[in-house]
């Protein structure tokens, strides 16, 4: 069979046979053969993204985080923070749900699509084999903070630090079967993406949790988020990781939950929580800043969400949005009340919307904001480059 996964030289050649063989096909390369062949693969494999026609740009793409990126980790815990039903993924190329919290794809979707690698499957749902893991891996579980005991409300989940302990087992992996050298060259020319940070505010600083808000004001627990985050990327660098993203944090004070919450008139942002997003973004950045300079042959880039997001907010008609502030999944005022467990609860048709569910916006949204990661398409929003920016980069050392 004519895996999506195993994209070989092998595979192209015996389809290619099998096109010439059966005479009524005409045969218009290339186009014909590649529309062939993600044809094939989507019915062979309907759990598998379309093909990339292209070879892949970097060797792997490498995911740390939380509900924003986890692309099925969650399933496999026990925990309330679960995306395994639907609605979710009745917009996904499957339409059917993953452990993504969304009705289609994540931005980690749409990066590994540019960078011609196949969508990156979940630690927890591999084999184990290094085969299932040299196109990459994604650890990210929802419900995850920066600090361990963020969200850990919700029930089970894979830390932060949980998560780089798995990245350095896969690494062994990788230097056991294929060797040192080898092993360094797939992990310092391989992305790795981080997005986490929202937890430590939803489960832990805006609960007040631990008396957090009487010990540290905003900024303070910011610096502290920071330091922890500065110390893991270090941690990378050290096991030979040269590429990485670190994705800000979102509005979270216009996420449909907040906005019930705090009884917004009109759809207006919590301000007093945006505030925060805006500060950690600034210390996150600075910290990249920091990194760049003092590792050296690092590329580390930091991607504001916030200014994606707010970008999409104000100019809403131009992106094609006519719903802003109601979720499209949930129940209460602007949705936002009751988390999206059933079908029952979604509008019909999500692609007017910002947001999907109570904290996460709609794949509509992922896909701008990977476009802007990508190359800045609608909104600079990365420093001190875009992805794409660092990708030439990379290939150029
Ligand atoms: C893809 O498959 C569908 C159904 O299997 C078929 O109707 C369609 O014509 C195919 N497209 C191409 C480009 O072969
Ligand atoms: C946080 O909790 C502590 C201890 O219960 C309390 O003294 C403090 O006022 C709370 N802070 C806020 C902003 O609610
Ligand atoms: C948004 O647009 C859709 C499709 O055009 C329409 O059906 C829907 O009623 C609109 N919603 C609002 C709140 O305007
Ligand atoms: C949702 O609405 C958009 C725009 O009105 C339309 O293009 C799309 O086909 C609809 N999707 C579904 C699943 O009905």
């Amino acid at each position: 069979m004519l895996k999506f996964m195993d994209f070989s030289p092998l595979s192209c050649f015996l389809l290619l046979t099998v096109l010439f063989l059966d005479g009524t096909t005409p045969l218009q390369f290339p186009q014909e053969v590649t529309a062939q062949l993600s044809n094939h693969t989507h019915s062979s494999s309907p759990a598998q993204a379309p093909a990339p026609i292209s070879s892949p740009r970097v060797p792997a793409l490498f995911i740390i985080g939380d509900s924003s990126v986890d692309s099925g980790t969650n399933n496999f815990l026990g925990t309330f923070a679960r995306a395994d039903r639907p609605p979710y993924g009745r917009d996904f190329d499957t339409h059917q749900p993953t452990g993504r919290f969304c009705n289609g794809r994540i931005p980690v979707d749409y990066i590994a699509l540019q960078l011609g690698l196949p969508f990156v499957p979940s630690f927890l749902a591999q084999t184990g084999s290094v085969d299932d893991m040299i196109r990459g891996v994604n650890y990210a579980s929802a419900g995850a903070g920066i600090i361990l005991s963020s969200g850990s409300e919700l029930g089970q989940h894979i830390s932060l630090t949980q998560q780089i302990q798995q990245v350095m087992d896969t690494f062994q992996q990788f230097i056991i079967t294929m060797g040192e050298v080898a092993a360094k060259n797939l992990i310092s020319n391989s992305i790795f993406y981080i997005s986490i940070g929202s937890n430590d505010y939803i489960h832990y600083y805006l609960l007040n949790e631990s008396k957090v808000q009487s010990l540290y004001l905003p900024w303070r627990f910011n610096q502290f988020l920071a330091r922890a985050m500065k110390l893991e990327i270090q941690n990378l660098y050290t096991a030979n990781v040269r590429n990485v993203v670190v994705m800000g944090l979102a509005p979270l004070g216009c996420a449909p939950y907040y906005l019930w919450l705090y009884e917004s008139e009109n759809g207006e942002c919590v301000e007093m929580i945006n505030d925060m997003i805006v500060e950690f973004n600034y210390a996150m950045r600075y910290m990249v800043e920091e990194l760049n300079h003092k590792l050296e042959g690092a590329n580390i880039v930091f991607c504001d969400a916030f200014e994606g997001s707010m970008d999409i907010m104000k100019n809403s008609d131009r992106y094609g949005f006519n719903v802003t502030s109601d979720a499209c999944c949930g129940l209460g005022q602007y949705k936002g009340w009751i988390l999206c467990i059933s079908s029952d609860m979604a509008c019909s048709n999500a692609s007017g919307h910002i947001w999907w569910d109570q904290f996460h916006p709609t794949g509509a949204v992922n896909e701008i904001l990977a476009d802007n990661i990508w190359s800045g398409l609608h909104v600079n929003m990365c420093y001190p480059m875009n992805l794409q920016e660092m990708v030439a980069q990379n290939a150029n050392d």
